[in-house]
């Protein structure tokens, strides 16, 4: 589920050559399921016409303090009334140092004045005007004023220079934002998750190891991190980003993965085995490339170390989450792996449904019977089953809280 869902965004675009960012920036929004309606202030005009984040947004855009498509011409006051949050991206230098200043000469201005919703500014500027005492003592300004600032980014800036001052990309821009709405519901947990596959090397060049692509652990660690947890995410070879405050380590085999989990573990509130653990490795590692001989070849496999069920048996161990990846019978082998490894809960589901795939269908297993969630896109799922853990940490703290109503 997006947490932009149904929220009412102001988009600012102010004068940037960033600004062409925003019209990426607005379609997203809208995509995430956000209503935007786009102020552009003359500067912003300059780059990127009013018809562009019209046709993206599909709402009317704004850019005249007297414009009378408003109800009494009062768009300043209109457009702020029942928005969730205004965002300014790009913000200039100039915007930042009127909005410090409380300065309102345009619409844009005028309506961060005469709000009562969240300002989020995404600053986007050459790196001398950025590092400017002016403009940080005006970011700082703002911030003191509860205005939160988004970036910017590090890197090669349009006039060819490099450092401080980019905008965030919009898909950054869009995780902070859906990270800002999210509610807090695992704040002050530090979460030590697994996710990926791991790699068992037969030589330097081959391996053993399986077809999950990360995706589910990864949807899972951002949703524990929107859900404000600290998160240690543990991770087998992957082609996926790191989710935005999410701290990563990158492992190859489940022994790095089982040393990997076990240095930080200790003093976690939850543990999260979401990796596809191979279950052997072969016995011995040939330290040079095998050769082809014509001859048939045995490979002896000796077991890994299940990790979850090792982290499990920790004495004061963390709440302990596992997966289980089934091809048949979920209901039956999900409940003997809860079982066999002491979990409190475990997330199920058929391989078929949700293996390397953007959509999931889990079912979870806990004390009071299963869960069945509905099938959807993985950071749904995801965000789902992050309520689902939340409610279950709740209860053990506080006894008298429901944990679940469905069977
Ligand atoms: N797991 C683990 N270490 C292993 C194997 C599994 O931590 N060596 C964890 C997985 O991350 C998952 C859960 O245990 O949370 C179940 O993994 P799964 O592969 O479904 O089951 P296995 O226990 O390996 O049993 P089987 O392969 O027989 O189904």
């Amino acid at each position: 589920m997006s947490w932009l869902a149904e929220k009412n965004l102001v988009l600012g675009v102010t004068g940037g050559v960033a600004a062409y960012k925003a019209a990426d920036l607005a379609r997203q929004l809208v995509k995430a399921g956000a209503r935007v309606s786009v102020v552009l202030s003359e500067a912003g005009a300059r780059f990127v016409s009013a018809a562009t984040f019209q046709a993206l947004s599909g709402n009317p855009v704004w850019t005249d303090l007297w414009d009378d498509r408003m109800s009494n011409s009062m768009a300043h006051i209109d457009l702020s009334r029942g928005a969730d949050a205004i965002l300014i991206a790009p913000a200039t230098a100039d915007v930042m140092a009127k909005l410090a200043q409380g300065l309102a000469p345009d619409l844009l201005t005028t309506l961060c004045l005469a709000r009562d919703c969240p300002l989020l500014v995404a600053p986007a500027m050459n790196r001398q005007m950025w590092e400017h005492p002016a403009t940080l003592r005006n970011a700082a300004q703002l911030k003191a004023d509860g205005v939160v600032i988004l970036g910017p980014d590090h890197g090669e800036q349009a006039c060819g220079e490099i450092g401080l001052g980019r905008m965030l990309e919009p898909e950054a821009l869009l995780e902070l934002l859906e990270t800002y709405f999210a509610p807090k519901v695992l704040a002050g947990t530090r979460i030590v998750m697994t996710a990926g596959p791991t790699f068992e090397a037969i030589d330097p060049v081959r391996g053993i190891t399986n077809s999950s692509s990360g995706k589910m652990g990864y949807a899972l660690a951002r949703a524990c991190a929107q859900a404000g947890a600290q998160v240690n995410l543990v991770s087998g070879p992957v082609a996926l980003a790191s989710p935005l405050g999410v701290d990563r380590v990158s492992v190859q085999s489940a022994l790095e993965m089982r040393a990997a989990v076990l240095e930080r573990v200790a003093g976690a509130d939850v543990f999260i085995g979401v990796a596809a653990v191979a279950d052997y490795r072969p016995a011995t590692q040939a330290e040079h490339k095998i050769k082809k001989s014509g001859e048939a070849l045995a490979l002896t496999l000796v077991p890994n170390p299940d990790i979850l069920a090792e982290v499990a048996a920790l004495p004061d161990g963390p709440f302990c989450v596992g997966f289980a990846a089934e091809s048949q019978n979920l209901d039956e082998y999900a409940a003997r792996k809860r079982a066999a490894k002491g979990l409190p809960m475990i997330v199920g589901n058929l391989v078929q449904d949700g293996l390397g795939g953007d959509e999931n269908q889990v079912v979870i297993y806990d004390d009071l019977g299963r869960h069945p969630l509905p099938r959807g896109p993985k950071d749904r799922v995801a965000s789902q089953i992050v309520s689902h853990l939340a409610r279950l940490m709740n209860a053990l703290t506080s006894p008298v809280t429901p944990c679940t109503t469905s069977t």
